[in-house]
This record gives C-alpha cells, structure tokens and sequence, in this order.
C-alpha cells in the first residue's frame, strides 16, 4: 500500500529503511523523500514507521523517556 503517494512511497519501503537504520520521521523523510512535497502522508507514514520500529524492538519514535526522581 502507498503510504505517501507524492514521492511513490509504500509501507515496504518504510520497513526497509526502519531495517537499515532508521528511527526517527526526519531520516525517513530525508531518505525516502515521505512527507516532503503535500504532506498529507505524514500521520501515517509516523504509524507504519513506529509499528516497524516496534516489530524491530526499538522504542518509538516520539515517545520521550524521562527521569523522574521522588524527594
Ligand atoms: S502524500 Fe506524501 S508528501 Fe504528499
């Protein structure tokens, strides 16, 4: 299925960049081109990308974690 349909690009190609290394929006779209021209794409390019990261075991992408110390 084409995710973004301005730059031709599928989920497969979204998982292979996720499998070569990618881990955040901004490689994703610097390497794929997603998301660069209408924008449009970009909610859900992020959800095929953090599924892919998620079935990689890597931590989504715009999740933060934070220390929180008590006393
Ligand atoms: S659909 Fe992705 S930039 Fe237009």
């Amino acid at each position: 299925m084409y995710v973004c349909i301005c730059k031709a690009v599928n989920e497969t190609a979204i998982k292979k960049a996720v499998s070569e290394g990618v881990s955040n929006f901004r490689d994703l779209s610097s390497r794929t081109g997603c998301g660069t021209q209408c924008g449009s794409c970009v909610k859900l390019a992020r959800e095929v990308m953090d599924q892919a990261l998620f079935e990689a075991g890597s931590p989504r992408s715009d999740v933060k974690l934070e220390m929180v110390s008590f006393g």
